[in-house]
């Protein structure tokens, strides 16, 4: 179970942020009442949520799960792989020193963000992305190794982030999209495949029981249905101009 949950208000300059998408750009007060949602939501969760001031320097920056991995026993500040994005950890830092003894920090030149760490229980799945290397990935599981936890690395191609395409739902359960579909690495769960025309939708985060998915994408939400879990839909239209998903508009822990 999770207790707390760290967000990050966006910038105005969040219209200039990184993306891949065609969607146009994204509209800053519809995102603000938007992410006003999502916190609403993780409370609805049960999570105590600190919510960080807004900074006009880091465009991205509302996108703090690629800064820190915060497990059960210790929190990993990385080094993300976007030039644009490495200084959004000093700002986050004294946060995770409020809820955190254990701090680590990855180092250059290892590269990861954590959109790329997908945790199943103990053990953290890290994809391969463009933002986050071998070195940082090294560096990453001697970290969890140190805390009693596992990791492994992950090869991809077609996705952002590792998470953009495969998410774990709990009780053995895992969306996954195009190229993670069959991956021999997640063979052993129950895999619920989400067609590719939802495939921002495999971004759905399990929070203490209750699955949180993007508004806009029924054929996501009948399957998630069909598993059996409580739903809250958010709408994020506005993050996903950004190549932004659900689970990184927060640190759960
Ligand atoms: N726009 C989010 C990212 O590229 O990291």
């Amino acid at each position: 179970m999770f207790k707390n949950a760290i967000v990050k208000t966006p910038s105005r300059s969040m219209i200039n942020g990184i993306t891949s998408a065609t969607l146009g750009q994204p509209d800053y007060s519809k995102a603000l009442i938007q992410h006003k949602d999502y916190i609403n939501a993780l409370k609805e969760c049960g999570l105590k949520v600190t919510v960080l001031e807004a900074d006009e320097d880091f465009p991205d920056s509302t996108f703090v799960e690629d800064v820190a991995l915060c497990t059960p026993h210790c929190a990993i500040i990385t080094n993300p792989g976007a030039e644009t994005r490495k200084k959004e950890i000093h700002a986050m830092i004294p946060t995770i020193e409020q809820h955190y003894k254990q701090i680590e920090y990855i180092q250059a030149p290892g590269t990861i963000e954590a959109g790329d760490i997908m945790m199943v229980g103990n053990h953290y799945y890290i994809g391969l992305s463009k933002r986050t290397n071998q070195q940082g990935a090294n560096q990453m599981i001697a970290y969890l190794n140190k805390y009693g936890m596992q990791g492994s690395m992950v090869t991809m191609k077609e996705f952002l982030h590792l998470k953009t395409g495969v998410n774990y739902l709990e009780n053995n359960n895992l969306l996954a999209c195009g190229e993670f579909f069959d991956k021999p690495d997640f063979a052993q769960y129950n895999i619920s495949e989400i067609a590719g025309d939802e495939a921002y939708a495999t971004n759905s985060v399990w929070i203490n029981g209750t699955i949180l998915t993007p508004k806009g994408f029924p054929k996501t939400k009948l399957i998630i249905e069909n598993l059996g879990y409580k739903i809250r839909e958010v709408d994020v239209s506005e993050f996903e101009k950004l190549d932004g998903g659900l689970s990184c508009l927060s640190l759960r822990f």
